[in-house]
């Protein structure tokens, strides 16, 4: 059962499409949506539906243990293959992924001639389109980022800011509902899925986790949002000692190196 608070959000979000199709509740809308004779309306709800909030360096952390301690780590463990792929899973308006281009564009001499394939998916076309453009306003670079990063990786178009080709060539985009399985995608060494399993339901959000553990190298690493946990629910994954926020398959927690500590 929906709360209260999260009922009214769900009527306050829906209410303008019950209304443009002349429809009299949100109960007459899902049985339009289920006749499935409105092409068009299922995506109409995603746009609405969705919460594409995000932000450069969302909560600091991840990007810098992704720097200190994966990339070190990951230098070493795929040093005969240069390889790297990293998946953001809900990447939105891609901030997120370009967040970790940007760390490889920090750590470049490190990583010259490697192939680091940085990919990502989200359910929202809109967010998709924003996200491949890379522009974004004034208030959306100055959260989270600093005045050197900003001219370092973006250039002024009007009056916002894009993100240089060099940083958006790095990142892939395509669009990806979660609730299907990845594994068309192969193999990641380190997914970013944050800010979204707060959407889903305990099933759900198991269900999810375990797919994305299955496209998750042996030693990889993903990282979940800073109010995401894995507790109570069943999953192979693991914290990884010393790293906040991240997990791993229990092979990873005997490697030497994946850890902070
Ligand atoms: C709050 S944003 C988080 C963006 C970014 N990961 C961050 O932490 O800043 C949540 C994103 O999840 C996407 N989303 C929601 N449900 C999804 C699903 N089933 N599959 C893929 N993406 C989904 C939304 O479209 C939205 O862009």
């Amino acid at each position: 059962m929906l709360g209260e608070e999260k009922a009214y959000l769900l009527e306050n979000r829906l209410m303008p499409i019950v209304r443009r199709y002349e429809l009299d509740s949100v109960e007459t809308l899902v049985s339009k949506l289920r006749a499935g004779t409105s092409p068009g309306l299922g995506d109409e709800i995603i746009e609405v539906m969705t919460t594409n909030e995000s932000l450069f360096f969302r909560d600091t952390k991840p990007f810098e243990q992704m720097r200190s301690a994966s990339l070190p780590y990951f230098q070493n463990a795929r040093a005969s293959k240069r390889k790297l792929r990293i998946w953001s899973a809900a990447a939105s308006t891609g901030q997120e992924p370009y967040s970790i281009a940007m760390v490889f564009g920090e750590e470049k001499e490190k990583f010259q001639g490697w192939n680091i394939e940085i990919f990502g998916t989200d359910l929202s076309r809109e967010a998709l389109a924003r996200a491949k453009e890379g522009i974004y306003t004034q208030f959306e670079v100055q959260r989270g980022m600093s005045i050197q990063m900003l001219l370092k990786y973006f250039g002024k178009v009007d009056a916002k800011w894009q993100v240089n080709k060099e940083i958006r060539d790095m990142v892939k985009f395509a669009e990806f509902n979660l609730l299907e399985d990845p594994k068309k995608f192969g193999t990641f060494d380190i997914i970013f899925c944050r800010n979204v399993l707060i959407y889903f339901d305990k099933d759900t959000k198991t269900k999810v986790l375990n797919r994305l553990a299955k496209v998750l190298a042996p030693d990889g690493v993903l990282f979940l949002g800073a109010a995401e946990t894995i507790l109570g629910l069943e999953t192979e994954l693991q914290p990884i000692p010393g790293m906040r926020g991240a997990y791993g398959m229990p092979e990873a927690m005997k490697v030497e190196g994946v850890a902070v500590s």
